[in-house]
């Protein structure tokens, strides 16, 4: 089987950290963002995977070839020199897409879940249509692709991101009467699809909307079935579900599934409390407290006495001695001094220094620079 991953932009509401790095190869959880995809496709047996990309792409494919010769997976880069929407690039990946009649997944890249790609394909086949889509239930759905279905699964309309519609005032009727009721319940697209290679014919070779310009006619074609996730789902191209609050909150979903799963990963050392991922190569000192929620790349290094809640550690950072640090993202290589109180939602981009004795409420500061005092109020710091 072959899949094909919609890698697009830049990842602009991932800054500062896609400043440094792109954004499907920022670790989540210890690990890129893709390749989290790619482990769940290589998984259930996809043998091929496009990578869709529209911008420079020297960096990604470097350091995921290395990755993905491990697996056995073959990547192929697909390069547009325009934009080409959610659907364009299954119009350039066609002569690739169509060299087998077998179904192939289609994922957007800024997406992590259970993935549920084996019941998904054995789902699609007894269906026997053309299309499905990954649906789930989200706390606004209006802000994502809303998709309506009967009980057999069959989808009678797909509304991209109702929300936006109803603000520019266009197809406002029938969605005021849709939503403001909250009776009837709503389902997400969650980006995530599996097709027959015929949906190739509906596509040409243009900047095209799959959600906008794809979907709704195959819904009315009644070739497009929904299919109910179900377990955790998020979308960390949103800089809310990434930098904010939610992070806490969705991490320690992913946590918790990652525990069922595999629990000799996460640890359960002396002076952790509950869900924390440390890498073997992370040294931690001693009367520590780190957890719940709190990830530990590759080569950390934490000094005596600090205490870590719900917050990410990217590869190499250094956090000295008595630090505290609860709902943060420490950048790689990144050193946090002594003393040093850091929350709400601060991000420190890559190698960036924060002097002893300083705090640091909700900052998001740019690679490579050094903080010398406080900031007590949420900011950019350039
Ligand atoms: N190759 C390529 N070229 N990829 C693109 C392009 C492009 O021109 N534009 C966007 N993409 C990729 C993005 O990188 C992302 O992986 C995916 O397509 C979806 O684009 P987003 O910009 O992240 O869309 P969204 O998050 O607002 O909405 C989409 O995702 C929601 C779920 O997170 C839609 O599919 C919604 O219906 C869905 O609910
Ligand atoms: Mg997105």
């Amino acid at each position: 089987t072959r899949a094909l991953i919609l890698v697009g932009g830049y990842g602009t509401r991932l800054r500062p950290l896609t400043l440094s790095r792109p954004k499907p190869l920022v670790e989540f959880a210890n690990k890129p963002i893709l390749m989290h995809q790619i482990e769940a496709l290589v998984e259930v047996g996809v043998r091929q995977v496009i990578l869709a990309v529209s911008y420079r792409a020297e960096q990604m494919e470097s350091e995921l070839k290395k990755e993905t010769e491990k697996l056995g997976v073959e990547l192929i880069f697909s390069h547009e020199t325009e934009p080409l929407g959610t659907a364009g690039p299954l119009a350039l990946a066609k002569e690739i897409l169509s060299q087998s009649s077998e179904p192939f997944f289609v994922l957007n890249s800024d997406i992590i879940c259970d993935f549920p790609f084996k019941q998904l394909e054995t789902f699609h086949r007894n269906h026997g249509r053309e299309g499905t889509v990954v649906v789930t239930k989200v706390e606004e759905p209006a802000k994502y692709g809303v998709v309506l279905y009967g009980q057999t699964g069959c989808i009678e309309d797909f509304i991209e991101k109702p929300q936006e519609f109803i603000s520019n005032k266009i197809n406002a009727g029938k969605l005021f009467h849709l939503i403001p009721t909250n009776r009837i319940e709503l389902f997400s697209n969650v980006g995530i699809y599996i097709f027959n290679t015929s949906v190739l014919s509906r596509i040409e070779l243009k900047p095209t909307s799959i959600e906008k310009e794809v979907f709704p006619f195959m819904a009315r074609d009644r070739e497009l079935y929904a299919f109910e996730l179900s377990g955790f789902w998020m979308d960390v191209g949103q800089p809310k579900d990434f930098l904010t609050g939610a992070l806490s909150y969705r991490m320690c979903l992913y946590m918790t599934s990652l525990r069922q799963k595999n629990s000799s990963l996460l640890s359960s050392e002396t002076g952790i409390v509950g869900n924390v991922l440390v890498d073997p190569t992370a040294k931690i000192g001693n009367d520590c407290r780190i957890g719940p929620n709190v990830t530990i790349g590759p080569n950390v290094v934490i000094e005596d006495g600090v205490c870590i809640k719900r917050s990410t550690l990217l590869e190499g950072a250094i956090i000295k001695s008595h630090a505290w640090l609860d709902s943060c993202i420490v950048g790689w290589r990144s050193t946090v001094g002594q003393w040093v109180r850091m929350e709400g939602t601060t991000v420190l981009g890559e190698d960036v220094i924060v002097k002893d004795e300083i705090y640091i409420n909700g900052g998001q500061v740019l690679p490579h620079k050094s903080i010398a005092s406080s900031v007590p109020d949420p900011q950019i710091i350039m």
